[in-house]
Order: structure tokens, then sequence, then C-alpha cells
């Protein structure tokens, strides 16, 4: 175990709870019902949107989902200044090492500058411990985004996520072509297949359409299904 040269120690706070049984994953077999956690950051609210509907598509396949949200690191100037919101129906995140309690992982965040935002990187920084167990190696991993413009960095933020979730060893499932809304030029509408989309506009009003919503939702069953066949 390293990171480059330097292997970190498990007392360093990076690396949260690390114990040395890299790879060992719960067992979810029997009557255990699957768990997914859909963790997020959203400043406006339209990732708080779609993340509900991507624990309803998990929910709709017969699996247990849980909504979280990473800590608020800007200052509060900032947060004063700009209006970041937070949805307080969902609670904050306990910590990196609850993690490895789920069998699915989906991370959303809306792009900044076509990466992810540092609220969601900050706390992934902590999850040094989660990727020295290996407990979400295996399991499924998937991600959603938005931006205010339409190209204004949607793949790459969602990439940017993804690169994280295939450290930790997860298997990606993307927003695959099954789901039929995504083609079309008839409407302005997000979507991707390497991820559930939606696009708030240049002033930020404009809501996830019904579109969207089934995308976040499709994404949610697809990783819930995934899990339940990894399960089986
Ligand atoms: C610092 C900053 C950088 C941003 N960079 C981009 C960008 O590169 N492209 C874009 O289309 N929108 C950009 N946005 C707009 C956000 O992506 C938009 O507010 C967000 O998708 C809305 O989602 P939310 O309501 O969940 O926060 C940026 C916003 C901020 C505050």
């Amino acid at each position: 175990m390293a990171f480059g040269t330097i292997a970190p120690h498990p007392s360093d706070p990076i690396m949260g709870s690390a114990q040395p049984n890299r790879g060992a994953m719960r067992p979810m077999k029997g009557s255990m019902m699957a768990r997914i956690l859909v963790l997020y950051y959203s400043s406006y609210g339209h990732i708080s949107s779609m993340a509900e509907a991507v624990a309803a598509g998990i929910r709709d396949a017969g699996l247990h989902a849980d909504i979280r949200r990473v800590p608020e690191t800007a200052p509060e100037e900032v947060v004063k200044n700009f209006g970041f919101q937070t949805n307080d129906e969902h609670t904050l995140i306990e910590g990196p090492d609850v993690l490895g309690d789920y069998d699915g992982l989906v991370l959303g965040a809306p792009t900044r500058f076509g990466r992810l935002p540092s609220q969601m990187a900050a706390f992934l920084d902590t999850c040094g411990g989660v990727w020295a167990n290996g407990t979400l190696i295996g399991k499924p991993g998937a991600v959603f985004t938005s931006s205010n413009s339409q190209h204004g960095g949607q793949e790459t933020t969602l990439f940017s996520m993804i690169t994280n979730l295939l450290h930790f060893g997860m298997t990606i499932v993307g927003l695959d072509y099954g789901f039929e809304g995504q083609n079309g030029v008839d409407e302005v509408k997000g979507g991707a297949p390497y991820g559930a989309t939606t696009i708030a506009g240049p002033d930020g009003s404009r809501q996830p359409s019904d579109d969207e919503i089934d995308g976040a939702k499709y994404l949610g069953r697809r990783v819930a299904n995934t899990a339940a066949k990894l399960a089986a």
C-alpha cells in the first residue's frame, strides 16, 4: 500500500480508520437488503433534486437508498454573498468510513470550471482509509452533475468524479443508451453516457426537466440492479 513512494501511516488523519484488510467486502448475501449511498454537494438545489431522483430510482428497484450531503467548506462570506443554499432534509455524511457500509455509491456535484467542486474533493480527500481498506472494491459506482451552460464541462466533471471511484476500485455504471431520453435534439436536455446531468441555465433558474429527472432515476435503477446482481 502506498501513495506514490510514501506509505501513509494508518494514524494519518486522511486514512480514517485504515485496517489491514484491503479488499475485504462486507457480505451482503441472503436476506440483507443491499444499500446504496447517494452522496452529493449542491449550492443551489439542482443536484439536491437530482439526488432525490437517483434515490427514487434505487428504491424503485427494491433497494435501500440513503441521501447524504458533504460538508460546506466555502468561507461563510462566500456562502452568504453567493446565496448558497442547503437542503436540511438531507443529513450530512457521518464521515468517510461509512462509505464502506454500503453496497454501492453514487456521487453528485455541480461543475466548477469543468471539474468537481472543492467541497466534494475535500470530502473525498479524507477517504484514504476507504481506499486503504478496499471496502468499495468491486461495488457499483456512478455519478451525476449539473452546469449552467450545455457545454460548460459536464462530461469532464463526471469524469473527475469517476476517477475517484475507479481509485476506490468501483465498477462504473453509466447512463447507458437504454435510457432513450438522452437521444434527440428536440429540447435542451442533459444526460451523457457517463452519468445523469441537468442544465441550470445562464442564471441558474432552469430546474431539472422531466427528462433529466427520468435520467437520474434510470441511473439509480441501473446501480441498484447491478448491486443486486453482484450480491447474488
Ligand atoms: C465557482 C463556480 C464555477 C462554475 N463553473 C461553471 C462552469 O465551468 N460551467 C458551467 O456551465 N457552469 C459553471 N458554474 C455554474 C454551476 O455549475 C451551477 O451553479 C450548478 O450546476 C448548479 O447546481 P446546484 O444548484 O446543485 O449548485 C459555476 C459556478 C460556480 C459558483
